[in-house]
């Protein structure tokens, strides 16, 4: 089977790093570089042309951004090419224009590597749904925001100094905004609920929180109190309804998942008769992501049917109501609603709903969730 690969970055180096010494009928016969000067080998083009008009059977997509690579997914599954890719950002905005161009050309487009990096969530998800309906997911599906924050804990060090340390270790996007807002862990949870739901959930209506604004004071608190803080993304279904939401959460600092150490990412699912099922592991870095890439590709070889339909209608209405802490310069909007006050500047809500909330969450506050247990 002969490999595209389109991108020689951190994944698609180690994509091809992997393939190359695999000994075995999948073999990369041309390599897409950005520059003239970025050509070392043969196999390597800046003529993304010379690829797509190739009799090649699969194209790896690891370029990343949204606009060139959804073109060049989108040329390859109309010239009847599979396609993987590790890029959550064009999977979560375009699904289904995505995946039902790849079910007309009759080929396979898989994401493996978008969400938890090397852990096999989609993986996962396909096997416990043969037998098995899921009911809810959630986890730490960020490496570089759990790094941050393990860290303050840790080590009692401020946000600004822990984000440069998850940046020098290359853990974060090249923006680090999309992690550290929250929209990296929204796509994963967007697509997670997609392929879980056999959906296409409204991007837009996922409420997502992220973790810019928490301070060692925030952090303390947590300790004090014995609880630990991580940035959650979760999903629960009911019939034809859904909650979608990524917040940063108050965890008792017994529970597994909230000692999850270092960059590491840990997804759950909770089905009918399997019930809980957990997934620890490397959410992103070069191997751990590459090695999710060619998972998909062997099992595209082995001719696996490896497709997430679109037919359910679920809508998100995010019915969620809980305990938040909120720290802001700006209390007056939550007079109303405050259960403790912990000092002038932050406060533990009443048992109220998100939604009645969200709204005044502004760019300098910052907001937590309560839990006792997740998935509750
Ligand atoms: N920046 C992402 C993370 C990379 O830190 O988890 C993997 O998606």
């Amino acid at each position: 089977m002969k490999i595209g690969l389109l991108g020689c970055g951190t994944v698609g180096s180690g994509v091809k790093e992997i393939i190359d010494t695999m000994n075995s009928e999948i073999i990369i016969s041309k390599i897409l570089v950005k520059d003239e000067k970025d050509i070392i080998e043969p196999r390597m083009t800046t003529d993304i042309n010379e690829i797509l008009n190739d009799d090649i059977d699969l194209i790896v997509e690891c370029i990343g951004g949204i606009d060139i690579p959804l073109n060049f997914i989108k040329k390859a599954l109309t010239s009847k090419k599979h396609v993987v890719t590790s890029n959550k950002k064009v999977m979560a905005t375009h699904y289904k224009e995505l995946i039902e161009l790849a079910k007309n050309n009759n080929v396979s487009l898989t994401f493996e590597a978008s969400v938890g990096g090397g852990i096999p969530w989609m993986e996962n998800i396909r096997h416990i749904k043969r037998v098995d309906s899921i009911s809810a997911f959630d986890g730490i599906f960020n490496g570089t925001t759990n790094y941050i924050l393990y860290n303050m804990m840790q080590k009692g060090i401020e946000f600004n100094y822990a984000l440069k340390e998850a940046q020098a270790l290359g853990y974060a996007e090249s923006d680090p905004t999309d992690d550290i807002d929250g929209h990296d862990v929204k796509y994963k949870c967007c697509l997670s609920g997609n392929a879980i739901w056999n959906t296409d959930f409204n991007l837009n209506d996922i409420i997502f929180f992220g973790i810019r604004n928490i301070s060692k004071k925030d952090i303390e608190y947590a300790k004090n109190k014995k609880y630990n803080i991580k940035l959650i993304g979760q999903g629960q279904r009911w019939g034809s309804k859904a909650n979608l939401y990524v917040i940063p959460t108050f965890l008792k600092n017994y529970e597994n998942i909230a000692n999850v150490p270092h960059n590491l990412n840990c997804v759950r699912l909770k089905s009918e008769f399997l019930g809980e099922s957990s997934y620890i592991g490397q959410g992103a870095g070069k191997f751990a992501t590459a090695h999710a890439v060619v998972q998909d590709i062997v099992s595209i070889y082995e001719n696996r049917n490896l497709s997430f339909p679109i037919s359910e209608k679920i809508e998100i209405v995010n019915e969620v109501s809980s305990n938040f802490y909120i720290r802001s310069k700006n209390l007056n909007e939550f007079n109303h609603i405050i259960e403790e006050k912990i000092d002038d500047e932050t406060i533990i809500t009443k048992y109220i709903r998100l939604k009645d909330i969200k709204d005044f969450i502004d760019k300098d506050t910052f907001i937590a969730e309560f839990r006792l247990y997740l998935q509750e």
